[in-house]
């Protein structure tokens, strides 16, 4: 099954299918070598349906195939059929072998520790059976399966089922991806929940016997998903069952097959043992979003792959909403901005830059990116701000009642807004269609009574609209201008503010001398309304007087991280030791116990390696890995001899004072409480680390504790201690993979990873597993860029050797290398090495070879 040369689709080529598939009827008689698949479907011709018919398949062995009760032989090709067909409505039936258990992939039908499972998006239906594999066409489906397996589960609801055999039966409409089947020997925890409606639900979390104690935080975030869906979007389910099952063996985290979600373990178990704060809320996350999928994907789905941030967007804008309205909306916004500046900048400004719609492919499985999902989110939410919450309400309204049981376009979507705001929004739409991050100038001119603001964009493909919420401050930090939205529509606009009425104005560019006497200040882009790179010219007193008083939340963490940002540059590149004021400014916000933990934990995150690396390569310099680790550490041992006495304070006062509960307050608490304990390592050393380690009654506190004593070298009991007791737990042991590999310096990451790839229960072919140990050497910038180009070399070796049994993971893992042109010519030399040392493997998979073609560049 080799792949042939790469094809590239494009957006333009889009054709419709020739025909509607009215039905599909399903058999499947499993076994783990030699499945069959008998396929019954109708199709009916539309206007310009050719004489032959053409359907995907992969991988098949075609048993029998007939049209209209008569044999009929196709002409098979590696990716498909095509065979002759009346040109009036006929029955197409086929009957196909597969073997899912030799299904390494993880598209298609596979296996994962015994139960039979399902992952069809985004082409992995066609290694089912013969299909028009493309998301416009959709059908009603119905399945049987045949198995001695108890639990036998397919889309839709159940109609009947007896020894061996189970039917299911899905009257909504769906194209060929959101198809699922699930067999095995598993347990459920149930519930019910009755719909706005009125309709009663059964809903299931499926897993293997013995977790079913891991499955009530899933279960119970889904009954609030489902609720929340009809309060705030006026969504209601619509089948009689909700079934989700977690297995241990899956490329993403989960899929949201209709009446059927699959997940990943890592999305579904947790219990205060097993799982941390992050663990839950992901948990938490993930359900909510999968099931956010039954609008908004489901019900209406994508026209082509190039319209996927139509369903990813809008649903991770819904999850977000969700998430915010469950914890904290400010913490929310923030850790989705640090998600979208450390990875979704970095894709835009890099060999790997795609607009949230692209248009053009080679394997559609590398597009599952942060742009289309994180930027494409941000792009919904910026649509909500510029038309504001009722019009925004009303053009989803429009969306939903339009498109509802068709398959759409953005442009279709974004119709609906722009004819209920009786606008055409010129510009906006290049946020779907352009790559690359703007980047916005703000400058002040204050003539003693009158702030102008001018305001600049650079953006590739010309000017988008650009939602900036601006607030002004006084000489002491007090508001003295609310949070006003000023959309810059064009290159170049200016604003004064009228204090009389409290509004600002469009004006002319500001003439005369400025003054500075009694200037108010700015604060700009507060909750981060646009995902744009501003540069609002601030000094460190102006940062610091934000971070010390504004009532924005995101932009006083902000103004703090670029305080903290200036002072790690400055360390790295200069030698020059912290800013004594900043980091008293941090400490005063750190022990300021009006300030939610959560918060004050975000404002002691030190910015990544990584983000350090790409600030330096933005300001033309060549970062040094080496110099970077190490400008971490002093600057850590700064703050910590600075704060010790705070930290020792927040540390007893922070202790638990009742049983772990998964919420935000708890979580905010213990996460402040880490962040002291890891600081304060620095001066105290391990003995607070190890009290924490056999003390705590969860993981979070565990695993923080576990992650100082490896950072110190005196993890050994531990190590040994945690792997005794989770030895037999897959989701917990890929924690302790993980942390060894991550909590280590430098070229040392390298080696734990390569030593842990050959312990015993290191497995190659369990995704989550390859990701804990190489995943995390990726992406340890110290480790990943040492100087002997010994993080390269293991790299490649593994994404060379994973490619064949699973491309999608093995493609994944290339990313770290889009950074390479920021380099020395050293790096950048081995780097391209192991890059077309990849390249050059025999056979290697379209995912891989499009990769790194695109890294390449
Ligand atoms: N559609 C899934 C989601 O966003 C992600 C996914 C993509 C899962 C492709 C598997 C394969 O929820
Ligand atoms: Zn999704």
């Amino acid at each position: 099954m080799k792949d042939t040369a790469p094809r590239t689709t494009r957006l333009a080529d889009y054709r419709p299918f020739g025909w509607r598939v009215t039905e599909v009827h399903l058999t499947f008689r499993l076994a783990p070598g030699a499945t069959r698949v008998l396929s019954r479907i109708r199709f009916a011709p539309l206007d310009h349906a050719p004489a032959r018919m053409t359907l995907d398949g992969e991988g098949l062995t075609l048993i029998s195939a007939l049209i209209d009760g008569a044999p009929v032989s196709p002409d098979l090709t590696t990716d498909g059929l095509t065979v002759d067909v009346p040109p009036a409505p006929f029955l197409w039936e086929a009957e196909v072998e597969i073997a899912p258990e030799g299904n390494t992939a993880l598209e298609g039908l596979y296996m994962s520790g015994g139960i039979y499972c399902t992952q069809c998006e985004a082409e992995g239906f066609r290694r089912i059976t013969y299909y028009p594999d493309r998301p416009d066409v959709m059908a009603p489906f119905t399945v049987r399966i045949e198995s001695d397996l108890p639990v036998l589960l397919s889309n839709g609801n159940p109609t009947g089922s007896g020894p061996g055999f189970a039917e299911w039966h899905d009257p909504w409409p769906k194209p060929s991806y959101l198809f699922a089947l699930v067999a095995g020997n598993l347990v459920a925890t149930s519930a019910s929940f009755q719909t706005a409606e009125g309709r009663d639900v059964e809903l299931n979390v499926w897993v293997r016997p013995g977790d079913e104690g891991r499955t009530g935080y899933a279960l119970d975030s889904l009954i609030r998903s489902m609720r929340w869906d009809e309060d705030r979007f006026g969504r209601v389910y619509d089948l009689d069952v909700f079934n989700i099952v977690a297995v241990d063996d899956f490329n993403a985290g989960a899929m949201e097959n209709k009446g059927l979600n699959i997940f990943n373990s890592k999305y579904v178990l947790a219990s205060p043992e097993t799982a941390t704060d992050r663990d839950f809320e992901g948990i938490e996350a993930v359900v909510a979003h999968e099931y956010f999928h039954n609008w908004t994907g489901n019900r209406i789905t994508c026209r082509d792959w190039f319209q996927l941030c139509l369903k990813e967007g809008l649903t991770v804008y819904r999850d977000q909403e969700f998430t915010s309205d469950m914890r904290s909306r400010a913490v929310k916004r923030i850790e989705d901005a640090l998600l979208l500046r450390a990875a979704q900048f970095r894709e835009d400004a890099g060999p790997l830059a795609h607009p949230p719609r692209p248009d053009t492919y080679v394997e559609i499985n590398n597009f599952y990116t942060v742009t289309v999902y994180e930027k494409g989110a941000e792009v919904v939410r910026m649509l909500a701000s510029v038309l504001g919450p009722e019009t925004f309400a009303t053009g989803l309204e429009l969306y939903f009642a339009r498109h509802d049981g068709h398959a759409a376009t953005i442009e279709e979507f974004f119709a609906c807004f722009q004819e209920v705001a009786g606008d055409t929004l010129d510009g906006f739409a290049r946020w779907w269609t352009e790559a690359g991050t703007p980047r916005v100038t703000v400058s002040r001119h204050w003539d003693g009574e009158t702030l102008t603001l001018s305001v600049r964009q650079e953006t590739l493909g010309g000017p988008r609209w650009i939602p900036l919420a601006v607030g002004l401050l006084g000489p002491d930090g007090e508001e003295i201008a609310p949070t006003t939205l000023l959309t810059l529509k064009d290159t170049e606009a200016h604003w004064r503010y009228v204090p009389s009425t409290a509004t600002w104005e469009t004006c002319s560019a500001p003439n005369g001398q400025p003054k500075t006497d009694g200037a108010p200040l700015p604060s700009i882009n507060r909750g981060f309304s646009a995902p744009v790179l501003l540069e609002a010219g601030m000094t460190d007193a102006e940062r610091r007087l934000i971070f010390g008083h504004d009532t924005d939340p995101f932009n006083r963490w902000d103004a703090g991280r670029q305080l903290i940002r200036a002072g790690f540059i400055g360390l790295v590149t200069e030698d020059r030791e912290p800013d004594p004021e900043t980091l008293a400014a941090m400490g005063r916000a750190v022990r300021d116990d009006a300030l939610d933990p959560a918060f004050r934990a975000l404002v002691m995150g030190l910015p990544s390696d990584d983000d350090i690396a790409q600030t330096l390569a933005e300001a033309g310099r060549t970062p040094d890995p080496d110099l970077i680790e190490t400008g971490r550490e002093r600057l850590r041992e700064a703050i910590a001899a600075l704060l010790a006495g705070d930290l020792r304070r927040l540390y007893a006062d922070l202790a638990p004072v009742g049983p772990y509960r998964p919420d935000a307050d708890g979580a905010g608490r213990r996460a402040l409480r880490c962040a002291a304990l890891s600081c304060l390592s620095v001066v105290d050393g391990p003995d607070a680390a190890r009290a924490l380690y056999s003390q705590a009654d969860n993981m979070t506190e565990r695993l923080a504790a576990l992650s100082v004593l490896l950072r110190l070298g005196a993890a050994e009991d531990a190590l040994a201690d945690f792997h005794a007791r989770w030895s037999r737990t897959p989701d917990v042991l890929d924690k302790w993979f993980a942390l060894q590999v991550g909590s280590v310096k430098g070229s040392r990451a390298v080696e734990t990873a390569l030593r842990l790839t050959r312990h015993p229960d290191f497995d190659w072919r369990r995704p989550n597993r390859v990701r804990s140990v190489l995943g995390t050497m990726l992406r340890h910038h110290a480790g990943f860029h040492s100087a002997d180009g010994a993080g390269y070399k293991v790299a490649a070796d593994w994404i060379v050797r994973l490619d064949p049994a699973n491309p999608q993971l093995a493609a994944g893992l290339t990313s770290p290398f889009q950074t390479w042109r920021r380099y020395d010519g050293d790096r950048q030399g081995m780097m391209r090495d192991a890059l077309e040392r990849i390249a050059s493997a025999d056979g290697l998979s379209r995912d891989t070879s499009e990769m790194v073609g695109r890294i390449l560049g």
